[in-house]
């Protein structure tokens, strides 16, 4: 009887030792999962601010050094744009190391943000916008989301489609808010597509339980449309 009451308290030790070790290594997994997720959100934020940002300086710095002083107010306003996207480049960062307390996304209406960044767009490129952008009301994180979106559609456009035209609308649906950005340029085939904006865009709605569309083909325009459903708003 004693012989068997030690047996049977040796394998409730051993079991409990093999629960805390299961245990600590659910939660190292937990962890991990948890630092790769924060890793990807970062990396993702990097990507649709800085990143861009960088670019976008890039692109006016060298474009008034080609010029060499040829149009000083073209020059005065590169400059300009230059120094905002600077400034703002340096908010964001101050936001990723957490020394700010949150997005560098100014306040005010959806429509106002995207109509700030679409203006800005059609001062540093010369393309032509057209836009119907409705009075919608949600949250912050959608408000972000839908800014990121145009920012790298937009981006996407600059760098890649050679267009003349560009075409934002943003509206309210039944079931939420809609985007569409389209543009008349070379086009592409999106399974063959290779970078993070587009699949960084699909994640960010994802993550709002929206849908993410890209519709293109080579010669005929990108349309890209992003749904983000009611339920994940205000
Ligand atoms: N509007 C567009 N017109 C033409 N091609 C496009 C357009 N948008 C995307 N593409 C194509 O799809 C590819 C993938 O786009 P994606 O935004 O994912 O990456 P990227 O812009 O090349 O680099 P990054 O990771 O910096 O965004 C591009 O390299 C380009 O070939
Ligand atoms: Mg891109």
């Amino acid at each position: 009887m004693h012989r068997f009451i030690s047996r049977s308290n040796a394998r409730t030790e051993q079991l409990t030792s093999e629960l805390h070790s299961a245990q600590e290594q659910l939660a190292q997994a937990y962890q991990r999962q948890g630092a790769a997720a924060e890793r990807e959100r970062i990396a993702r934020e990097i990507h649709d601010t800085l990143a861009q940002g960088f670019a976008s300086i890039i692109v006016l710095a060298e474009a008034a050094r080609s010029a060499n002083g040829a149009d000083a107010d073209k020059c005065d306003q590169q400059l300009l744009s230059i120094v905002r996207t600077a400034r703002e480049n340096f908010a964001e960062a101050r936001v990723l190391v957490g020394s700010a307390p949150q997005s560098g996304v100014a306040p005010g209406s959806v429509a106002t943000t995207l109509r700030r960044t679409l203006d800005r767009f059609v001062q540093d490129t010369g393309l032509t916008v057209t836009a119907e952008l409705a009075d919608v009301d949600c949250d912050q994180t959608t408000r972000i989301a839908l800014l990121r979106c145009t920012q790298e559609s937009l981006a996407n456009v600059r760098k890649h489609a050679a267009a003349t035209t560009v075409g934002v609308v943003l509206a309210r649906h039944p079931h939420g808010i809609e985007l569409e950005i389209t543009d008349d340029g070379r086009g592409f085939v999106p399974d063959e597509a290779q970078g993070y904006g587009l699949v960084g865009m699909r994640k960010r709605l994802a993550e709002l339980d929206g849908d993410f569309t890209v519709t293109s083909s080579l010669g005929d325009g990108t349309r890209v449309l992003a749904t983000i459903p009611t339920s994940s708003q205000d």
